[in-house]
Order: C-alpha cells, then sequence, then structure tokens
C-alpha cells in the first residue's frame, strides 16, 4: 500500500468523466487499498479515483466508522433534502453549505464485481452524492448554497 498525492482544483482530470471499472483484479485493489491509505491520512470521509489520477468509477468512503468501497455506483433513488456544510480533499480549506438528497440508494458493485445496494441518510447521502459527482465531472464548489444563511 501506498498514499498517493492528491489532485487539486484546477486539474483538468478533475472535469472528466471516470470510465466504468470492468476488470475486477488485483490492479483495482491495489487502487483501492491505496485510496483508502490516502484518506485516512489526509483526515477526509471519502475520495473518488480520479482525485489520485485514474479515471476509474470507484469511491471509498469511512462514514461513523465504517469503511465502504462502491465500484461503478449509481444513484437509483433519491428524496428529501438537506443543507450541510462540505469540503473536498481536491479544495482543501473551505466548507460551503451545499443541497443534497436527505436519502439515497446506490446500486454499486464490490471490488470482487458483486452486486450491493445501500440506502444511506443524512451524512452517508451526503458523501454518496459527492462522491459520485467526482466520477461526472462535478465538484462541490459547482453546487455552493450561495445565499443560505445558518439558523
Ligand atoms: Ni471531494
Amino acid at each position: 500500500m501506498a498514499t498517493r498525492k492528491i489532485l487539486k482544483i484546477g486539474d483538468e482530470l478533475l472535469r472528466k468523466m471516470s470510465k466504468p471499472v470492468t476488470k475486477f483484479d488485483e490492479g483495482l485493489w491495489e487502487l483501492l487499498d491505496d485510496m483508502r491509505e490516502t484518506m485516512y491520512k489526509n483526515d477526509g470521509a471519502g475520495l473518488a479515483a480520479v482525485q489520485v489520477g485514474v479515471l476509474k468509477r470507484a469511491i471509498v468512503m469511512d462514514i461513523n466508522n465504517m469503511y465502504l468501497e462502491l465500484i461503478n455506483p449509481e444513484i437509483l433513488e433519491q428524496s428529501g433534502e438537506q443543507i450541510g456544510r462540505e469540503g473536498c480533499l481536491s479544495v482543501g480549506g473551505i466548507q460551503e453549505f451545499v443541497k443534497r438528497p436527505k436519502k439515497v440508494t446506490v446500486r454499486a458493485q464490490d471490488r470482487y464485481g458483486y452486486q450491493i445496494t445501500i440506502t444511506g441518510e443524512d451524512f452517508l447521502a451526503r458523501c454518496i452524492c459527492h462522491e459520485t459527482d467526482h466520477l461526472n465531472g462535478i465538484l462541490f464548489v459547482d453546487k455552493i448554497e450561495k445565499d443560505y444563511k445558518e439558523e
């Protein structure tokens, strides 16, 4: 395992569409293990492969000490809304208000290619949306609620 360099906003790669993972082999596992280490080393809650320069549809997350890997994630359902502060290891320094669904159901594959379905609320829903956005070249700064004031 190794930590990898995190690309920062302004890097063109962060704006590209990531490609579906088709091989669930040692190359993928090494990437995921490195992403996990890189996320923990930088105190992140989530990391997408593109953030370490790999255009593959793979994300890792750690929500309340639950580690998750989602390969080829696809949001099937979403409901409600929440507005909360969000940051990103590729942006750094700032946390801004972003509107997200309150609850999402995502279908994905695990590192072996088995299909999994996860329903998450609150912070988990927020992270799933944030990381899935990365795979489509979208950053949270594109979605800041500029006029929102905390109550
Ligand atoms: Ni991010």
